[in-house]
């Protein structure tokens, strides 16, 4: 017979928090509300223009156009497959062109969306806010600490909004984990972790490039931007996120939608002090140069926030936060948040395995008439299960971006937030690299070596 117990199985045997965790309340979040379409003159809506129909762009259009008074007068994209896909999207009289700019003179078009990769992020938002056009800008902001810092200066000066499309800022779920963080659900702040993995070829980004891809239906000069030049590749087009030319691996990818979740609920609004990271090309030795499986460990404040995330074994995606009080934890369709007392509610394990027999019992007598509760005042510790649709749903982000071009009232994830989301993550990339820890440096904005 085993004689020792860990602490996981002692807990899990004398019927203390563990037992009394198997309560469980579940309660539905609401989304916010969207009102629904309303008929109204032709000056209250919205019209947007979309630049890049590709794999989110899609998404975001097709979301875009069931909102009240939101609709799609353009579509740009390099592709010309992805102007038919626009066009089929919208099913209305729809204008497609390959030049961004076509979209930035047009007097119709009140606002951008832009869903373009990582390095064409700056040149289109800085354009397009020079233009005095508002625009939602997909997630990581930026390609580079200079670019990120581009797109602030160029929102302050030009007084437009951008929006940075992390959805998950706008999710109910996120939202309440914000609020049971703010009452101090779980008391003073330990640890934040968070872990997300994959294991198939789409989760690892090897895209299937269009097969009518060419230089004839795809502008690839222009698609390549400011990176090196190179010879017409539909897998570079397809798969960019796998080299740094264009993406920013799975920290722009995956772990900007942690951190900024983590930055929103935790009222963060700052890059780290130092970051450390460590991983490599583990699984998919295809020719990418963005790592496959990075972990990394963050400093902000006095508070360590770990993100391991890992292309090579699916897991699911979890953030837990974690304090003296218990923890919260964030999945893609739930927060729920587990209390701890804090205190031993069995006696400890300490004294019952290593005290002789007399001291023994003189201990557990004197610790059961200390602790033992009145009959109908035990500790009643339920975890409680909110949940929501998901936190990836774009409709709220969208919406809230709408409405603040609507009634110029700020967005909700500007580039201020944005930058300091996306400066994480170029920590994370930069530590990696580098084989070093790496702090950011305000004054110089520029990452150095710790
Ligand atoms: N918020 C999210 O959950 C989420 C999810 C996926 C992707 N994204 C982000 O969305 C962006 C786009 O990713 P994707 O997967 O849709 O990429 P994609 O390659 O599928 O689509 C990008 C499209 O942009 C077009 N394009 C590139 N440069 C252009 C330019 N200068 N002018 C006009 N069109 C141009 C390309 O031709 C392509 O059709 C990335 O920044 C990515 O990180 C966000």
């Amino acid at each position: 017979m085993k004689k020792n117990f860990s602490r996981r199985e002692f807990l899990q045997t004398s019927g203390g928090v563990a037992g009394a965790l198997a309560a469980a309340n579940t309660i539905r979040l609401e989304a916010e509300a969207i009102p629904p379409a309303r008929p109204g003159p032709a000056s209250d809506r919205i019209r947007f223009g979309i630049i890049g129909v590709g794999m989110q762009g899609s998404g975001l259009l097709t979301t875009s156009i069931t909102l009240p008074g939101v609709e799609c007068v353009a579509a740009c994209d390099l592709y010309d497959g992805r102007h038919t896909l626009a066009k089929e999207i919208v099913n209305a009289p729809l204008s497609t062109t390959r030049r961004y700019q076509e979209l930035l003179d047009n007097k119709e078009i009140d606002c951008l969306i832009a869903a373009v990769p990582d390095h064409w992020h700056r040149q289109i938002v800085v354009d397009a806010v020079n233009s005095g056009k508002d625009i939602y800008c997909e997630k990581p902001m930026s390609h580079s600490v200079a670019d990120g810092f581009d797109m602030t200066a160029a929102q302050q000066k030009t007084g437009k909004f951008v929006q940075v499309g992390s959805q998950r800022v706008s999710s109910a779920i996120y939202g309440k984990a914000k609020e049971l963080l703010a009452q101090g659900a779980i008391g003073d702040l330990c640890l934040v972790e968070g872990s997300l993995g994959r294991n198939d070829p789409t989760g690892a980004w090897e895209y299937p490039p269009p097969p009518d891809l060419s230089t004839q239906t795809l502008d690839w000069d222009m698609w390549q931007g400011t990176a090196p030049k190179r010879a017409f590749d539909p897998l570079l087009f397809a798969r960019w996120r796998c080299w740094k030319e264009y993406g920013t691996g799975v920290a722009g990818d995956l772990l900007v939608h942690m951190i900024s979740g983590i930055m929103f609920a935790l009222n963060l609004n700052e890059p780290p002090q130092r970051a450390m990271a460590m991983g490599g090309i583990l699984r998919w030795k295809d020719g990418r140069n963005m790592p496959d499986v990075h972990a990394s460990l963050f400093e902000y404040g006095n508070v360590p926030i770990y993100a391991r995330l890992n292309l090579g074994t699916e897991s699911p995606e979890v953030v837990r936060f974690q304090g003296a009080k218990g923890y919260i934890e964030v999945s893609e369709g739930a927060v729920t948040h587990v209390p701890q007392p804090g205190v031993d509610t069995s006696p400890s394990y300490y004294a019952t395995q290593s005290f002789p027999r007399a001291m023994r019992q003189e201990y557990l007598k004197q610790w059961h008439a200390e602790h033992d509760p009145p009959p109908g005042q035990e500790l009643l510790e339920a975890a409680t299960t909110y949940r929501g649709v998901s936190y990836d749903e774009l409709k709220p982000h969208l919406w809230r971006f709408f409405e603040a071009v609507r009634t110029r009232k700020p967005v909700v994830e500007d580039a201020v937030f944005g930058n300091h989301a996306a400066l994480a993550c170029h920590m994370a990339n930069e530590s990696y690299f580098r084989k070093s820890a790496v702090t950011f440096d305000k004054a110089s904005k520029s990452i150095k070596n710790s």
